[in-house]
């Protein structure tokens, strides 16, 4: 896989105004890993489809592409093991729009949502900016997993009666995969106090090792209510190309849905540069998203066996999916600011904290693994080093008292 250094065009994560307007610091030597996007170039077969269409000099209003839909079936057969018709789809700009449709067209002003966090902060902020109420439950860290804690959210579903259920799935951050158990539990729990299940599966093709993902459409005959956000963004790093999708069983829901879409004049097919760019990594995309899961592996244990060596205050909480891996920094004993302060000021590390999860419960800082195996070195280096300095400055501090 060729790595490309021209990024800083108009990659937001490595583009220095973005760098000094979040962080104030000077950009060089920055490493950004706050967004989950991945610095791996797609394949030349992938871009060759995107760059035929562009060589076509028509873009007027677009249709949806047989093509384009014959392969978003197959796809989701394939990796999902769903049977799904094309009436079961409606379009969006990103899995987010698409969360923000369903909220809008299913629930009204007021209405309480429940949220399990740390979640992906946008989806709370949907929530809230769409003048409903966010209901959270905290998900819970048991042997340095992150689990739900259903005791907590039935006990809040009796007291607030909330009318949709946001879940991401698998969980950004953690990785959590969630169990076909605990799956079954959150949709007993929907069906039982009649609420909507909303969940947002964008990291669902992004499994590691052995870890399979089940998507909550595997769910649909035991119960209806349940809508499924997602694209394949993460799959093959294509969010700039503005592309998503929902997936609705229920036909009235489905005119609801469609109602709002067309109060916003919104197409109902995707644009002709993601349908291109999704028909070349639905036929083209398997052995890149197998290489590139594999690199994520290979950060990833890097990130386990050097912190385990040279930090082990540094715990990895071990992702089952999605290229992010958090780190639980509590038994370091440095707080949640001196640790940012350290990251960001001292090494230019650039991750993202509890806090950018709606999280004010745990001590974690959230990496990238979708970088450059060196880049990840130079990465932990400078992670273990500052933080082995801190502790050795502290422990000094504390023997002069
Ligand atoms: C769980 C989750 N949902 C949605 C998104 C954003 O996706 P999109 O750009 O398609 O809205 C992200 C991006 O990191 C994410 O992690």
């Amino acid at each position: 896989m060729h790595f490309h250094s021209c990024r800083k065009i108009d990659q937001k994560r490595w583009n220095y105004h973005e760098i000094i307007t979040k962080y104030n610091i000077s950009p060089e030597d920055a490493i950004g890993l706050w967004i989950a996007d991945s610095d791996l170039p797609l394949p030349r077969k992938i871009v060759r489809g995107i760059v035929k269409r562009a060589k076509y000099p028509y873009y007027g209003y677009q249709i949806l592409r047989k093509d384009f839909a014959e392969n978003l079936l197959l796809w989701h057969q394939k990796t999902k093991d769903v049977e799904l018709s094309l009436s079961n789809f409606f379009f969006t700009p990103s899995t987010v729009f698409t969360v923000a449709t369903i909220i809008e067209a299913l629930t009204t002003f007021k209405d309480k949502i429940l949220i399990c966090t740390p979640i992906y902060e946008p989806l709370f902020h949907t929530i809230e900016v769409l003048d409903r109420k966010p209901v959270v439950v905290p998900l819970i860290v048991e042997q340095n997993q992150i689990t739900f804690d259903f005791v907590a959210l039935r006990a809040k579903i009796k007291a607030e009666k909330p009318r949709a259920f946001v879940v991401c799935s698998p969980l950004n951050p953690g990785g959590r995969i969630w169990t076909k158990e605990e799956m079954s539990e959150i949709v007993k729990i929907c069906k039982e106090n009649s609420i909507i299940l909303i969940a947002d599966e964008i990291h669902g093709d992004i499994t590691l090792y052995q870890n399979q993902f089940i998507s909550f459409l595997k769910f649909w005959e035991e119960y209806d209510n349940i809508i499924v956000a997602s694209s394949i963004n993460k799959t093959f790093n294509l969010a700039g190309i503005h592309n998503g999708w929902g997936i609705v069983k229920n036909p009235v829901d489905q005119a609801k849905i469609a109602t709002i879409l067309d109060q916003r004049h919104i197409s109902s097919s995707p644009n002709i540069f993601a349908q291109a760019a999704c028909i070349s990594c639905f036929k083209y995309g398997e052995k890149y998203l197998q290489t590139s899961k594999k690199i994520y592996q290979q950060n990833l244990e890097y990130i386990i066996n050097t912190f385990k060596e040279q930090c082990p205050e540094l715990v990895p909480i071990i992702p089952q999916g999605t290229f992010l891996c958090c780190i639980n920094f509590e038994k370091t004993g440095i707080s949640h600011l001196e640790m940012m302060d350290l990251l960001i000021k001292d090494i230019k590390v650039l991750p993202q904290f509890a806090e950018d999860f709606v999280d004010s419960c745990h001590c974690f800082f959230r990496l990238n693994l979708a970088i450059k195996p060196k880049v990840m070195v130079e990465v932990c280096q400078r992670i273990i080093k500052i933080v082995n300095e801190f502790k050795k400055t502290e422990g000094e501090i504390i023997n002069e008292k």
